[in-house]
């Protein structure tokens, strides 16, 4: 069968994962990667000899022998790089959040929607094999009717100041694949939210954020999530588990980035199930496309704009209620700063910034 071409673009942490994942399907090709950074197009060209390795988008959008694009920088270049790719009939493997604002957020869900090719975005949750077996079990009715979710993820990982604050503190950044993996479990729309942060090291946003509320139907739920777990303990770890408790059963969930454990305590089934984490489920992601492209049908898993859309306008949501309800400061600058020349100086650690040719 013919591989299906794919222009990559953007050629950071991401990138770099994607770029691993394509390499190893045997439906993909990767032809063009485009960086507008001279380090990353030399780590590029090193990585895959065979592709053409670009600092102009255009390029990539212009050549007709594309098929897929894999849209890996930042926010804010995303609607007019998902703008281009539909005006080029190029399918889309979007990072998210789909672009920098609500608006054109829901303006790249408008375009999708309305277009011919494929759409897809990185809500890499959703496509977690754990998670999969969970709402299998809930699906069946193993719980009897689904109650209660509590979500869990304290890591430390990016600071302030680091990564990809530009699009949003903690709880947008990776909260919101927290917010989407609770609406996926539920079935359902967000009704109600209250929401209690902190400015850890007296940053001017909440870097903790704990929130609860209810679903449309009646399902209720808290999601904690902070990048605040021991940055300067001796010797790092975090907290990441997913519960859901029923009328009859219940479910839960945790791993440690390397081994996922899964253990459903249903009505007819008492099961424990321990396998490999996955990471960012990539490999999932691309396998879908390539089934939807060459099927023609979009494969119902792949996550869509609109769920990405919905996730993050909802977690901003949630981060402008937290600024409602007091959100007290703890910690100095001083504290911060050792945290930031720390994590300069890890290589093995929580959502380590890349270090272009030196980490690879
Ligand atoms: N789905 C997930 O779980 C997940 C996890 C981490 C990051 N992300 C998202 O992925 C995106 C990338 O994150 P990252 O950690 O790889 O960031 P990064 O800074 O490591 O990489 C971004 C790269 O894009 C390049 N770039 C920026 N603008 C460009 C443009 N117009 N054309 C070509 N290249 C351009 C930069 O030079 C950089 O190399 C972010 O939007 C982030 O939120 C998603």
């Amino acid at each position: 069968m013919t591989k299906i071409t794919v222009g990559l673009i953007g050629f950071g942490r991401m990138g770099r994962y994607y770029l691993k994942e394509f390499q190893r399907s045997e439906a993909f090709e990767v032809v063009y990667i485009c960086d507008i950074d001279a380090e990353c197009r030399e780590l590029a060209k090193r990585l895959e000899p065979k592709a053409q390795v670009v600092a102009n988008e255009d390029e990539v959008f212009a050549d007709h022998s594309v098929q897929v694009v894999a849209l890996c920088a930042m926010a804010d270049s995303r609607l007019q790089q998902i703008t281009k790719a539909i005006a080029a009939g190029k399918h889309i493997i979007a990072e998210k959040p789909i672009a920098a604002t609500i608006e054109h957020e829901w303006q790249a869900v408008e375009m999708a929607e309305k277009a011919k090719v494929m759409s897809t975005v990185n809500m890499y949750l959703q496509n977690a094999w754990y998670h999969g077996v969970m709402r299998d079990a809930v699906d069946r009715g193993e719980l009897g009717e689904l109650a209660i979710m509590r979500i869990c993820h304290m890591t430390p990982g990016l600071a302030p100041g680091e990564g990809h604050e530009a699009e949003g503190p903690s709880f947008h950044d990776c909260g919101m694949h927290y917010v989407n993996l609770a609406r996926w479990y539920a079935h359902s729309e967000y009704k109600t939210w209250h929401a209690q942060g902190i400015r850890m090291w007296s940053w001017k946003d909440p870097w903790w954020l704990q929130v609860h509320g209810t679903f449309e139907n009646g399902i209720v739920y808290d999601i904690t999530q902070g990048f605040v777990y021991g940055q300067l303990s001796q010797q790092q770890t975090h907290n990441s588990y997913v519960e859901l408790i029923g009328t009859k059963g219940f479910c839960r969930m945790t791993h440690d980035f390397k081994t996922a454990f899964v253990d459903i305590h249903g009505i007819s089934e008492t099961q424990h199930i321990e396998r490999p984490f996955g990471g960012k489920n990539i490999d999932r992601l691309i396998s879908e496309m390539a089934q939807s492209i060459r099927s023609g049908v979009r494969d119902p898993q792949m996550p869509a704009f609109r769920d990405s859309a919905i996730a993050s306008q909802q977690s901003w949501l949630m981060l402008e209620d937290a600024r409602r309800n007091d959100l007290p400061a703890i910690g100095t600058r001083e504290e911060l700063e050792e945290i930031w020349e720390h994590r300069r100086n890890l290589k093995d650690g929580y959502g380590l910034l890349p270090r272009n040719n030196k980490n690879v």
